[in-house]
């Protein structure tokens, strides 16, 4: 939530930043700000709404050229989506400009300190009383390299809550100065020049070599004395260093008319380099980036799948998938409430957090949740030098490339994929499993990429169904067993892009209350089973049932299922896939469905309203 973008070096810092926030504008697009640093003067713009806003006031009031700048784009949390609070925020004084992602929790505190002071504030946000404790503290600082940061580091010793911050002092040009405590901060290193941005994102286009940062941690960027890292308290720290191993044109549309539709198109490829080098000659799966031990695999008696949103949904699929491989106990759980909850955890739990971003507040929380309690914790995670894969003992990494449309798509299917993985390798580490029967999923893992790309190359009956369901009311989804998911995945696609309601119900539960919603002509898009499932049957049942009571069915069937036929007003054709790997292949009608009618409804796809790409905030 909200994205950050700051520059130091010999380009245009106005240009640099832009093309930041831009790239950036998936994080938060409530409202977005730049200010830039020359001949000892900040001066700043912000507008509300998306960056175009900001663009075109820059059009009619430029900015001078520099070689300093931040930019900010905004997901509101505290005060509402306006001008005045859209950042940068400075000094009283004018003298400091900050941005910030995440919440102060103390901030009320803080800001009437302020105002006993003297200070007016211009907003209603949390962010401002940042900028004028920093303008005060640089007053009392002495004077010297360095400066700034040390300004920052006695700053945020008061602060609580979580927070990226990134300041620029009118009396240091060639400076930046950021800190970060559990909100995303990743440091670009180019040639004579430094960058600041919540993903490497941000500057991409400029440099791959980027550096993490750690919790309570404050760099400061310089173009003579270049970058130091040190901890709140002063220590100093070696930051470290990787390269991205994607560039600027993954980051690009690529001629789609949004990125959801990229996403959706490169899937066969996400899921064929997510089992990359994951697949042994002899059918064994090889996982080296586990860094658990053999050992702490075999004590393994209980497994959490802990996250958020989509990502959760994946783990409800694991669920099924990893008790049926290895029969150990699974539970699933919203990182949201497992935080706040005692759930009985110890040495011997995995918990299994996922997350595309790796930075989703909640999942993070309930993965340190789960640290203090000494379990193992495994995250799977798309972005590569993330919070939450650094803070957990064992990470595998999907490959998705990035995923910049808020709805997640390629990012699902290669979780689904790194989910199985992890339930295939722990049935083999414990010898549950012989070789040669992991040698059989793992064939069949490496047919998921053709048979998502049939699924593709037959949608356009989709994309027409969608078009003349754009106008409904409520539309319902069906389904059991993995099945269930799917039909909560497909609605939570619907409902964020196309602000339509939408339910996803176990299709055995309907008849327990929730069928009396069904209503003449209602939609209801079902999910069946493989023609082989023992509950193929039941479901077909479950479809009778809806149609009986006027529903419009919609019907997700394997090719050659021919029992789903007259039950069926539509009916959406998938390749035979094997059950537990069905999900892998049935989610995505239902993404292209929710892409095209919200296409047909004329919203923005890419940027949903409400909606930001990470949470960063809890
Ligand atoms: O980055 P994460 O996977 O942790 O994000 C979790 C959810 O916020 C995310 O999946 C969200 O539900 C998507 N917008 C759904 O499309």
């Amino acid at each position: 939530m909200c994205g950050i973008v700051g520059y130091v070096g010999p380009r245009d810092a106005r240009d640099v930043v832009l093309e930041g926030l831009r790239r950036l504008e998936y994080r938060g697009y409530d409202s977005a700000g730049i200010a830039v640093l020359a001949d000892g003067e900040l001066s700043a713009e912000k507008k509300a709404g998306k960056l175009a806003n900001l663009e075109k006031v820059l059009a009619e009031r430029p900015l001078p050229e520099a070689g300093t700048g931040i930019g900010h784009t905004r997901w509101a949390t505290h005060g509402g989506p306006t001008d005045r609070n859209a950042h940068p925020h400075l000094s009283a004084d004018g003298t400091v400009a900050v941005i910030h992602n995440g919440i102060i929790e103390n901030f009320a505190p803080l800001r009437s300190e302020c105002e006993a002071g003297g200070v007016e504030f211009r907003s209603e946000t949390d962010t401002e009383v940042a900028a004028h404790l920093l303008a005060a503290t640089y007053r009392e600082t002495p004077e010297g390299p360095g400066r700034l940061a040390e300004a920052m580091r006695r700053v945020c010793r008061r602060l609580e809550g979580a927070f990226t911050l990134v300041a620029s002092h009118a009396d240091e040009p060639d400076t930046l100065v950021a800190a970060r405590r559990s909100s995303p901060l990743v440091v670009g290193v180019g040639d004579g020049e430094y960058f600041l941005g919540s993903d490497v994102a941000a500057f991409i286009a400029h440099t791959r070599e980027a550096r993490e940062l750690g919790q309570d941690q404050v760099v400061e960027i310089d173009r003579t004395r270049g970058l130091t890292v040190t901890t709140f308290d002063g220590a100093p720290v070696e930051p470290v260093a990787y390269t991205v191993d994607w560039d600027a044109a993954a980051a690009e549309k690529g001629g789609y008319d949004w990125f959801m539709l990229k996403e959706i198109a490169e899937q066969p490829r996400a899921i064929a380099d997510t089992l990359l080098g994951r697949l042994g000659e002899q059918g064994q799966l090889v996982l080296d980036e586990v860094r658990l031990s053999d050992q702490d695999l075999r004590d393994v008696d209980k497994v959490f799948v802990v996250a958020c949103g989509t990502a959760y949904h994946a783990g409800l699929i694991a669920k099924y998938a990893i008790e049926h491989w290895t029969r150990i106990p699974v539970e699933v759980e919203l990182a949201s409430e497992f935080r706040y909850r005692d759930p009985v955890l110890d040495r011997s739990t995995l918990v299994v957090v996922i997350s595309q971003s790796g930075e989703t507040m909640d999942t993070l929380m309930a993965l340190r949740h789960a640290k203090d309690q000494k379990a193992r914790v495994l995250a799977i995670c798309n972005a590569n030098g993330s919070t939450i894969p650094r803070e957990s003992d064992a990470v595998l990494y999907t490959h998705a490339g990035p995923e910049v449309a808020v709805a997640s798509t390629k990012g699902f299917l290669t979780q689904l994929v790194a989910c199985y993985l992890v339930g295939l390798f722990l049935a083999q580490v414990r010898g549950i499993k012989y070789a040669d029967e992991v040698g059989s999923v793992v064939d069949q893992l490496r047919r998921l990429p053709e048979a998502v790309e049939q699924v593709l190359g037959g949608m356009d009956a989709v994309r027409e169904l969608a078009r003349s369901l754009a106008g409904e009311g409520t539309i319902l989804f069906l389904g059991r067993h993995v099945g269930f998911p799917v039909a909560l995945e497909g609605a939570l696609k619907l409902k964020e892009l196309a602000y339509i309601h939408a339910e996803g119900f176990a299709a055995g539960e309907l008849k327990h209350g929730s069928i009396a919603v069904i209503d003449q002509g209602t939609p209801v898009i079902c999910i069946a089973p493989a023609r082989l499932s023992p509950l193929h049957g039941k479901v077909v049942s479950n479809i009778q049932e809806v149609r009986a009571r006027g529903a419009r069915t919609i019907v997700i069937a394997e090719e050659g299922d021919e029992d789903v036929v007259p039950y069926a007003d539509h009916l959406v054709r998938v390749p035979p896939t094997p059950t537990l790997l069905s999900p892998v292949v049935t989610t995505v009608p239902l993404q292209v469905f929710a892409c095209e009618v919200a296409d047909t409804r004329g919203y923005d796809v890419d940027q949903p309203r409400n909606l930001a790409k990470s949470v960063t905030v809890e």
